[in-house]
């Protein structure tokens, strides 16, 4: 993974995140070792926060995962946990990065913003 390359493909999600500040999605700043669902401030969905109280902790590996298709990610989780009932809605994240390469690199730039 290309931290760098994760960097230019970090404009996409700048439609939506910032860093430092929550917008449209939650400030990102730290995601990487950040419990799911805990960016003060944001509001998220039941889902997303769901996923953060049964132990769903943000890694680059899972990021890579969750990008592929985040409502996805987020109810196999929960199902996972036992919690099926919990899987439910929507997560507001609607954007998806199908290509994995660009998946790993831009996790590896997330890793690096504190
Ligand atoms: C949530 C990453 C693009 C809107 C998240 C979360 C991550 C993430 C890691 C979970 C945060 C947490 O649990 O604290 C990214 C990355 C993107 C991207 C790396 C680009 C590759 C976008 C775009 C939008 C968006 C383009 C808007 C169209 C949101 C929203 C949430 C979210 C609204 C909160 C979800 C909820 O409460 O269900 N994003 N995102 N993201 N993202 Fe993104």
């Amino acid at each position: 993974q290309d931290a760098a390359k994760g960097e230019a493909l970090f404009k996409q999600c700048q439609t939506c995140h910032r860093a430092d500040k929550n917008m449209v999605g939650p400030a990102l700043a730290g995601v990487v070792g950040r419990k799911a669902g805990t960016a003060p401030g944001f509001s998220y969905s039941p889902l997303n926060h769901a996923a953060g109280e049964a132990g769903l902790v943000w890694s680059q590996e899972n990021v890579v995962e969750y990008l592929a298709d985040p409502n996805a990610f987020l109810k196999k989780f929960l199902t996972d946990k036992g919690q099926a009932d919990k899987a439910t809605g929507s997560t507001k994240m609607t954007f998806k990065l199908a290509n994995e390469q660009q998946r790993k690199d831009v996790a590896a730039y997330l890793a690096t913003l504190k």
